[in-house]
């Protein structure tokens, strides 16, 4: 049986910037993942581009039962250590919008990046390695469809079981409560949500239209676009409320941020009363969803459209209740929410409060980013400060 100092279970963000981290500092390190490729999810990131960071990336944007949990990983490996290493590299990079950093080229960069560090730090990386049981005792031992493996230290690095179609499992949770770790309540996050009745025959007719809104639910919100789906909603606005939306709760939608929009339809019957609704809305909407929603006033000019008609259309454009039916679930969502209770780990190193020498990292911790680049810097995060206790 082979020794190493430490066994890392999944070569993901987490997981190899761990595996960099610990080889770097001399131990002995083995990477075993069960995929042909390692970081298959970074390389599918950001649309191939890999948005690896977000400059703002404080312990206010991450969901958890314990919100102070992330702060300790967050302020250690910040936004600019990661950028220091990016630079490092000479790859280039670039700011999309709202913080998020994505690579001018491909991230693939970013994957032969963290390659390039593990080469350095001289770990084993095996991919395409199946992992058939895990065990403790003296230490910890892996066996492999290649063999079997000791180690006093054991890294669950698998992630969540988001996106399974890419070889994603909650492996690391049924190992994390073999060795008696909690998991929290869990559910797919930064996920599309589906809608029924009369508004998902509106949402298909509108598919692929995208607007800039603001998506409320209870006392979150986010100002991005929400876009119209086949199967209801999508957009970075919806994606982003998703993680905070429950069964059963509504979500409010504004699709005209900033403007009071009673005041604009009054001030076009005014100043435009031959006008259409159609035109009128079609200023402040895309054409496809204006002309849609003036189907729903009286043919004509504004000049016959009541004024409390507009009130209606006015209040429907501000603050439109929408009832979600469900979410897109796993297999499309972009994270999961919830996982290892972060109350049994150690927020300064990720090692298991009770069972000494084993690290949890990552997605698969109950710690979940917004959308543009949050789970990536956890990723590294947590991956570098256990990297750095082992
Ligand atoms: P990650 O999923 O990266 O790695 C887990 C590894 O474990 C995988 O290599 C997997 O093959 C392996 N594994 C799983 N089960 C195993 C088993 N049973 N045995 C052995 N190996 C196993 N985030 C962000 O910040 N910016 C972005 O641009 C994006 N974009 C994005 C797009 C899409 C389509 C998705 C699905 C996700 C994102 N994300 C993102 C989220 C981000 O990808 C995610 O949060 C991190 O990859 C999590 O890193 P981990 O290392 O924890 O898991």
């Amino acid at each position: 049986m082979e020794a190493f100092d430490v066994i890392i279970l999944g070569a993901g963000a987490a997981g190899l910037m761990c595996a960099a981290i610990a080889g770097q500092r001399g131990r002995r390190v083995l990477l075993l993942d069960h995929a042909d490729k390692v970081g298959s999810k970074i390389l599918i990131s950001g649309g191939g581009r890999c948005n690896f960071t977000n400059v703002d990336a404080k312990p206010d944007r991450y969901l958890s039962q314990n919100p102070h949990f992330a702060k300790s990983a967050l302020s250690r490996y910040t936004p600019r250590d990661f950028i220091d290493l990016v630079e490092k590299h000479g790859i280039k990079y670039h700011e999309k919008t709202l913080g998020q950093l994505f690579c001018d080229g491909s991230a693939r960069e970013i994957v032969a990046m963290l390659m390039d560090e593990c080469a350095i730090g001289g770990v084993d990386v095996q991919a395409g390695c199946r992992i058939t049981n895990v065990s403790g005792g003296e230490g910890f031992r892996v066996e492999t469809d290649r063999g079997s493996f000791h180690a006093p230290n054991l890294v669950l690095a698998t992630g969540g079981p988001s996106i399974p179609k890419m070889g994603a499992t909650s492996f690391a949770w049924q190992v994390a409560k073999r060795f008696g770790l909690a998991i929290t309540e869990t559910r797919p996050a930064l996920v599309p949500l589906t809608v029924d009745g009369e508004l998902l025959r509106f949402c298909q007719q509108m598919a692929g239209v995208a607007v800039d809104s603001v998506a409320r639910c209870g006392k979150q919100s986010f100002r991005e676009a929400s876009l119209f789906t086949h199967r209801g909603l999508s957009g970075p606005a919806i994606l982003q409320i998703s993680s905070y939306w429950r069964e059963g709760q509504a979500i409010t939608l504004d699709l005209l941020p900033g403007l009071d929009a009673l005041e604009f339809l009054k001030d076009r019957k005014r100043e435009r009363p031959k006008a259409e609704a159609k035109s009128v809305l079609a200023e402040i909407l895309p054409a496809r969803l204006a002309s849609a929603l003036s189907d729903r006033l009286p043919l004509g000019p504004m000049a016959n459209v009541q004024d409390k008609l507009l009130a209606r259309m006015a209040a429907q454009l501000k603050s439109w209740e929408i009832h979600p039916s469900g979410s897109e679930g796993y297999a499309k969502a972009e994270v999961t929410l919830g996982g290892i209770d972060t109350n049994g780990l150690s927020s300064k190193t990720m090692e298991a409060k009770a069972v000494p020498g084993l690290y949890a990292i990552g997605e698969a911790v109950d710690v979940t980013g917004w959308l543009g680049g949050y789970n990536f810097q956890w990723a590294w995060a947590s991956g570098w400060v256990a990297g750095q206790s082992i």
